[in-house]
């Protein structure tokens, strides 16, 4: 292996990204690791789970210690190899979000329904939803939360999950946050993911970004409909589609 552009930072989604095949990802392991050791590469878990479901995966998994965690779909950023919350992210959320207004709305439709309290977080909400009501649903959610002058986002991920965030709560504003931090190049920049919690993490800046082979239909037809050279829809699955799109943006031959 000979490492070709140099990768400074790589961020990735957990389940369905990085986490799907053990083979493959302990092959990428082995390729971050050497990052790490050889160039200071920083690596930054970001997932829709919440830290105490992300300590159960890891007890499952066998994932290295990331430099950083981006949990709660961006809404909790947990520096120190994933132990301390960073506070100025905390202050920034925390202007402008309504958390009981937010959910006084969402208790009105029927066929949200609540997700475990763990995964309730202070800037975060989380529903079912089956994906037969999700266009009829999510619309007049939105407008009812705009009438309320509530500047939220509302995200629908694999075909269940409906997430409420502040606006700029998402993963990708939390890539962009780190980024500016650490004075990070977006062209040593990677971003991962499969699902719609993800497209945020494509959606900022101008980052490399890799959807795995096995993406979601909702992040498939948001990259359909945002075509660009720096995005790149691997073949291969989770982990192994990590490591395709790495040879294809020459960070690895
Ligand atoms: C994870 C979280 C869940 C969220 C989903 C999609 O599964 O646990 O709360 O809705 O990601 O973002
Ligand atoms: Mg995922």
């Amino acid at each position: 292996m000979s490492l070709l552009t140099h990768l400074s930072l790589l961020i990735t989604d957990l389940d369905h990204t990085l986490v799907g095949n053990d083979e493959s990802l302990d092959l990428l392991n082995q390729v971050l690791d050497r990052y790490r050791q050889t160039l200071g590469t920083k690596l930054v878990y970001a997932t829709g789970r919440s830290r105490e479901s992300y300590q159960d995966l890891i007890s499952t998994q066998r994932l290295l210690v990331p430099d950083v965690l981006i949990a709660a779909v961006g809404t909790e950023i947990y520096l120190d190899a994933a132990e301390t919350l960073d506070p100025a992210w905390v202050d920034k959320l925390s202007t402008n979000w309504r958390r009981e207004e937010v959910v006084a709305i969402a208790s009105r439709f029927a066929d949200l329904e609540s997700q475990p309290k763990s995964e309730q977080r202070p800037f975060k909400v989380s529903y079912y939803l089956s994906p037969s009501v999700v266009a009829a649903v999510v619309p007049q959610l939105q407008e009812l939360f705009s009438h309320q002058g509530l500047d939220v986002e509302v995200i629908y991920s694999g075909g269940k999950d409906l997430d409420i965030l502040p606006r700029d709560g998402d993963k990708g504003t939390a890539v962009q946050f780190l980024r500016d931090r650490w004075q990070i190049d977006p062209v040593q920049t990677v971003v991962c993911g499969d699902s719609g919690n993800d497209i945020s993490l494509f959606k900022y800046g101008n980052e490399r970004g890799i959807i795995v082979g096995n993406a979601q239909p909702e992040l498939r037809l948001w990259h359909e409909l945002h075509p660009v050279n720096y995005h790149y829809l691997a073949i291969a699955d989770y982990a192994a589609g990590i490591l395709e799109g790495l040879k294809y943006f020459q960070f690895l031959d």
